[in-house]
């Protein structure tokens, strides 16, 4: 391990933040010795309830069971939108950024409760109903924010497909959880490029019966394709609408929202949350992890297709009525001083990324940074993938210009919010670390035994206690859930990702432990992407793995063989790259095919992806043992034609 290099929390800094370090010991040991005190104090202090709970927490993680404050009932819009009224109506909620630079509008408390309530009343009239599942598939604008308001204000549990997917993805999104309602835009706009929204909707839906609406939001005037028993545009209906829409009264456990994410099968997961618990624990990460202070201007970069911008641009800021950007564009366009001049034109105070955005940034020169004024910042944030320490400090010395607290927040979707995490005021950062657990969350490492960790040492991170915002199911598949999280470590919920804790008690995410891979923050299966590439006529298997890259942070190595008869060619391997992207979406994208006329397995015909991942790393000293490959020579045949990356 190289010597790492501490930054000490700014004394500044402490002295005006919400959590300082005396704080963060005495709030922390308080949270885990008298968890039902603690948690109790927060439900009240930063949620409005409209019935008062009177349980706080029933856990049983041998079954994969918690329930948080199950007897209160609250509405998670009125939460977000209607309890800052008499505050803040007039005080902006959403920035919106356009992709291109001149496009940008800002969207008051009033306003959002108005946009929020007609869309509301469109969903009721088309016959949603509490419980009923409404997908939404959009491009980064407002009404993306408006429609998961609209469910959450009538109590329909939304699933929120990211953009990128193809029609085929999000048809199996839709009929994994039975839609029965889409809301879309006629097209996207990313990177002065445009995404065809719509058309994808028609291709999925032509395989889904079920779905009677699709709501269109016009965001560039294309020209469409139109079924007018189903399709309707969203201006035009909810302008009809009444501006005033009842919440409707939720338990503190009914569904909030579904959102897929990989695992190492290839049928993606449904990760389902529930409402008060989800809600607490992104309140009051906001306010503590960002140090959110009232009007501070906060922008997080992610898509409201992941978990992050359902946490961090919809759910924790709105309930926190702070004031969130939500940005339609990419970092490099026009070009790689965008973020930067966002962060000018709309004074923002705190930046949340990923740091595949940091590195692609990085790469680009500090000039496209130190151009621009970036004062008005305070914080910085990380999320999606271990940062590297490189990135990290160029993060905190030219963008931050050593200023601004780097936070490195660790979590996933099943988790619903930061679990690991400095909290800015408290906790001295370290290049590269996640550092110390959030108030309630207790992290331990397992040996290959299943025996924790003391101390320092390295293993399977997992948690000791389930706090608010775990993962309540995946939706139609409960027993996925608890085999997935549960039955590895019984007792403790399993993150599937590795950990190393160091002798401060700091942790350190090493990366996934399954067949999950990261790129550019973004979890894939690797099932997922050989099911796409064995779709092809020609090939007989695949076997996909993870490389490092530098810039995505994992990268997508395919080995492929083709079926007797086939020869590789330019054409052919196009072809495969194609049909991912078609499949799942161009974020499964393989970066190398390599030709392979055998896989090395197991005499009883395993893949052994160990060798594989070995040989795309190019860590060809450690191949471990293959001697028990029923075909050793495979293995000499991948090396010699191994793709240089
Ligand atoms: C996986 C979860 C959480 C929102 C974005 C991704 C990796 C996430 C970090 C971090 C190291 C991280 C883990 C985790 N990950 N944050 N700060 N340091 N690794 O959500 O798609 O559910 O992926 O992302 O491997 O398990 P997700």
């Amino acid at each position: 391990m190289s010597e790492v290099h501490i930054h000490p929390v700014p004394a500044e800094f402490a002295s005006r933040a919400h959590i300082d370090a005396g704080d963060y010991e005495k709030l922390y040991r308080e949270s885990i010795e008298n968890p039902e005190a603690f948690w109790s104090r927060q439900a009240q202090d930063f949620l409005q309830w409209e019935k008062p709970f009177t349980r706080v927490v029933e856990e049983d993680l041998k079954k994969g069971h918690t329930a948080w404050f199950a007897d209160g009932e609250l509405n998670v819009a009125v939460n977000c939108i209607d309890r800052h009224l008499p505050a803040r109506a007039e005080q902006t909620a959403l920035i919106w950024e356009g992709d291109d630079p001149a496009d940008s509008k800002n969207i008051t408390y009033s306003e959002l409760h108005e946009q929020v309530c007609r869309l509301a009343n469109l969903l009721k009239e088309r016959g949603v109903k509490k419980g009923d599942r409404v997908c939404i598939y959009m491009p980064m604008i407002p009404e993306a924010a408006y429609a998961m308001l609209a469910c959450a204000r009538i109590g329909a549990v939304h699933s929120v497909v990211f953009g990128g997917f193809s029609p085929g993805s999000l048809r199996d999104r839709i009929l994994d959880s039975d839609c029965r309602l889409v809301i879309t835009a006629d097209e996207g706009v990313r990177g002065g490029k445009t995404v065809p929204l719509k058309a994808n909707v028609d291709k999925a839906l032509a395989d889904c019966p079920n779905v009677h609406t699709a709501i269109v939001v016009k965001r560039t005037g294309a020209d469409v394709g139109w079924n007018g028993e189903r399709d309707i545009w969203y201006a035009e209906s909810v302008a009809e609408q009444s501006s005033d829409c009842a919440p409707e009264p939720m338990n503190a456990e009914d569904p909030l929202f579904i959102l897929y994410t990989s695992g190492s099968t290839g049928k993606p997961k449904g990760v389902l949350h529930t409402t008060a618990g989800y809600l607490l624990m992104c309140t009051m990460t906001f306010k503590y992890a960002f140090d959110y202070k009232e009007g501070d201007i906060f922008w997080c970069t992610a898509d409201v297709g992941w978990i992050t911008g359902h946490s961090y641009i919809v759910y924790g800021p709105l309930s926190t009525g702070a004031i969130s950007l939500i940005f339609e564009g990419v970092p490099t366009y026009p070009d790689a001083s965008r973020c930067w001049q966002v962060v000018e034109k709309h004074k923002v105070n705190s930046f949340y990324t990923a740091p595949t955005a940091i590195r692609a940034l990085m790469g680009a020169g500090d000039e496209f940074v130190t151009k621009t004024d970036r004062s008005s910042l305070k914080l910085l944030g990380t999320v999606g993938e271990p940062i590297n320490p490189e990135a990290w400090e160029w993060y905190y010395k030219v963008v931050g210009e050593e200023r601004c607290p780097i936070i490195d927040t660790w979590w996933q979707t099943e988790t619903g919010a930061h679990l690991i995490t400095p909290l800015p005021g408290a906790i001295d950062m370290k290049a590269g670390s996640a550092t110390k657990p959030f108030f309630g969350v207790q992290p331990a490492l397992m040996d290959d035994q299943g025996r924790e960790i003391d101390g320092e040492g390295a293993g399977a991170l997992v948690m000791k206690a389930s706090w608010p915002s775990m993962i309540r199911s995946v939706y139609g598949d409960h027993q996925r859930m608890i085999d997935t999280y549960f039955s590895a470590y019984p007792g403790y919920y399993f993150t599937g990702d590795g950990a190393r804790r160091d002798a401060d008690g700091y942790y350190w995410i090493t990366g996934r432990m399954d067949d999950v891979l990261n790129v550019s923050g973004h979890r894939l299966g690797t099932a997922e992407i050989e099911s796409a590439i064995v779709l092809h006529d020609d090939t007989a298997e695949a076997a996909v793995v993870g490389y490092p890259h530098d810039i995505k942070g994992q990268g997508i190595y395919a080995y492929v063989t083709l079926k007797a008869g086939h020869e590789p060619n330019e054409e052919l391997r196009q072809e495969l790259i194609d049909l991912c992207v078609k499949e799942i979406g161009s974020i499964a994208k393989p970066d190398i095919i390599q030709w392979a006329p055998g896989l090395p397995k197991t005499r009883s015909g395993k893949i052994m992806r160990r060798i594989l991942r070995k040989i795309a790393g190019n860590e060809l000293d450690s191949l471990g043992d293959t001697s028990t490959l029923a075909d050793p020579s495979v293995v000499e045949e991948l090396i010699e034609h191994r793709a240089n990356c």
